[in-house]
């Protein structure tokens, strides 16, 4: 009878085991150069769980162009004694150097939108929870980050800010979070928070104060308009003590931050170099506000610089007047300021027009080495539309411009890598100002379906593996090829070390990673493809 039961016992844990550990593959379909995968109410691919491998063994995960999707496969390690003979020229020997350390991660995330909560919404609550499971979960890409837009952003069915209804309500009386909160963002906040193993890191950015609190400028109070007087005036106090109001209230629901950028796409003015509602600020006003009014505010109010994280710029360095040359000055003329540098932890930015800025970021982290760099929004085919136009997924193009970012922003002292858009309709909508745009997500709900296209996976070749505190080590390799590139890191828990590469030309490329204290491993990699390898010391 007990023998019986034991083994009745073993049974059920094994097939529990089978089917909590066995991958759901990807159903592709056809996208324009590369497939996407389809989800719909009973079935989805998924992932495992990252588990160690055995010693000589080195696990290896592959996107490619021709529709690999993550997937896994096991090399051998050759141990550090054998001479390997079949090294051709052609072979790039990749050599890590983990004595050599560089930045930790804080992670690597997606934005809670009002747009995502529509397209969530617009399904069945377990597709809707599957989603968040794809992003959030051991199962998915294991994201731990998220941004989360104070008020409406340009990505919202509607404008709208906490205060709106009372004009020059100096003591925001009549602040209140509104019903997109509690229905679009919360419920999938409060989802991933369950869902991550980790804590979920997020962060906030304003778009627009309260009309009331703008000149009406040359293109109206919603898109160009500046916050009116100085920093350490009325409207200026008024629009710090709003952030405050904003931490408190969402304490109050039980979602908590761990930062915040002063303002989203903070410059310029007019169509296209304003954002769709920011400030009109210029880097002397983001300085002299956060020293005289938002520093003081969020320390008064129990948010000071030991418990949230100040950003600065949250900028695409293309919508700067003059462009992203100017980047630097911006940045520089706040941190040299020390009474303002007091209540600031890291440079946020966007990935529009950041090709040409990672010489900047070298600098300034030579300059400012407390200050962090962390990218926080990006996407792609970002634009106005005549007419609504399905948006079209599968498009190779849209994974490498993913993998070149997210390279370059790790190779050059970024602790993080968070997306725009956790989720959108097929229309790259909602959005007020008719804007649309991709996200690695889009969900048809009259089929029932939603599709992870290509960039979900290049996310996921970071993502899943960096875990928070992964620490960059150098990498090297023999020669300099053209659209290869890498990126190597320790983990902390489990002293994994993790690589990823891709090579992004039309011809596959052998090549061989050699680690003194494992060996050295023979590989190679296909035409336009990306992978991560990692291995346990
Ligand atoms: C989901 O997709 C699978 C594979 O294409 C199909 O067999 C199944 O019928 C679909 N289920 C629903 C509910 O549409
Ligand atoms: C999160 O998990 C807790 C405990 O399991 C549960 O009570 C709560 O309803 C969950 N919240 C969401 C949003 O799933
Ligand atoms: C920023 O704008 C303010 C107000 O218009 C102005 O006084 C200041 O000189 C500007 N700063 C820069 C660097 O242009
Ligand atoms: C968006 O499009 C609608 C319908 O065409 C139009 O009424 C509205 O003015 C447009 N809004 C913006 C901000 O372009
Ligand atoms: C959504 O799916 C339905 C049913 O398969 C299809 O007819 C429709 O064209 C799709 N919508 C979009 C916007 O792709
Ligand atoms: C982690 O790996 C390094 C390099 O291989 C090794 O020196 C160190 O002892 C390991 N640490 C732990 C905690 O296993």
């Amino acid at each position: 009878m007990r023998f019986i039961t034991t083994v009745l016992l073993i049974q059920t844990l094994i097939t529990i085991l089978t089917i909590v550990e066995s991958r759901r593959e990807c159903i592709p379909r056809a996208g324009k150069d590369t497939p996407y995968c389809v989800c719909n109410a009973t079935v989805c691919d998924d992932l495992e769980a990252v588990t160690k491998a055995p010693k000589g063994t080195v696990l290896l995960f592959e996107t490619n162009k021709a529709g690999e999707r993550l997937k896994q496969s096991t090399l051998k390690i050759q141990s550090k004694q054998n001479v390997d003979s079949e090294t051709n020229d052609e072979t790039i020997v990749l050599t890590i150097d983990k004595t050599v350390k560089y930045q930790k991660i804080i992670g690597f995330g997606g934005a809670f939108t009002d747009a995502a909560g529509v397209s969530l919404n617009s399904l069945p609550k377990q597709m809707a929870t599957n989603i968040i499971r794809d992003y959030y979960s051991k199962n998915g890409i294991e994201y731990n980050m998220g941004r989360v837009p104070i008020g409406g952003a340009d990505f919202s069915p509607r404008f709208y800010t906490y205060d709106d209804d009372h004009q020059g309500d100096f003591k925001l009386s009549t602040f209140k979070i509104q019903p997109e909160d509690y229905d679009l963002k919360m419920p999938y906040i409060k989802l991933a928070q369950n869902i991550t193993a980790n804590k979920l890191t997020l962060f906030g950015s304003p778009w627009s104060s309260p009309t009331w609190m703008k000149h009406e400028g040359p293109y109206g109070p919603l898109n160009g308009g500046s916050l009116i007087g100085q920093p350490g005036q009325q409207y200026f106090k008024a629009w710090a003590n709003y952030f405050v109001k904003f931490l408190d209230a969402y304490k109050s629901n039980g979602i908590q931050f761990w930062g915040l950028t002063v303002q989203n796409e903070p410059s310029g003015v007019g169509p296209g170099k304003c954002g769709w509602n920011c400030l009109g600020f210029n880097e002397t006003m983001e300085r002299d506000f956060v020293k005289m009014d938002l520093g003081p505010a969020l320390e008064a109010a129990g948010y000071g610089p030991d418990k949230l994280s100040l950003m600065i710029f949250d900028n695409g360095p293309a919508n700067l007047p003059g462009g992203s040359g100017h980047m630097f000055n911006w940045i520089e003329t706040i941190l040299k300021d020390s009474e303002t540098a007091k209540y600031i932890h890291g440079i946020a930015f966007h990935c529009y027009g950041n090709g040409e800025v990672w010489d900047d970021l070298e600098l300034l982290h030579k300059r400012y080495p407390d200050q962090f760099g962390m990218s926080t929004e990006c996407c792609q085919e970002f634009s106005k539309r005549e007419t609504r136009t399905v948006m079209e997924l599968g498009v190779w193009d849209h994974a490498q411009s993913y993998a070149r970012d997210i390279m370059n922003n790790l190779q050059h002292w970024s602790r993080g890598w968070v997306e725009w858009n956790l989720v959108l309709d097929m229309y790259g909508e909602p959005n007020w100002a008719n804007m649309s745009a991709l996200a690695p997500i889009h969900v048809n709900h009259t089929a029932n379906e939603y599709y992870k296209d290509s960039t979900f996976y290049i996310l996921g070749h970071f993502s899943k593996f960096l875990v928070k505190d992964s620490v960059r080590v150098d990498s090297k390799a023999d020669k300099s090829v053209g659209d290869f590139s890498y990126v190597a890191f320790v983990r902390p828990d489990d002293n994994a070390t993790v690589l990823v590469v891709y090579n992004l030309r039309d011809k596959p490329q052998e090549f061989k990673i050699v680690d003194k204290n494992v060996g050295h491993i023979n590989t190679q990699m296909e035409a336009r493809s990306v992978q991560t390898y990692i291995y346990w010391d």
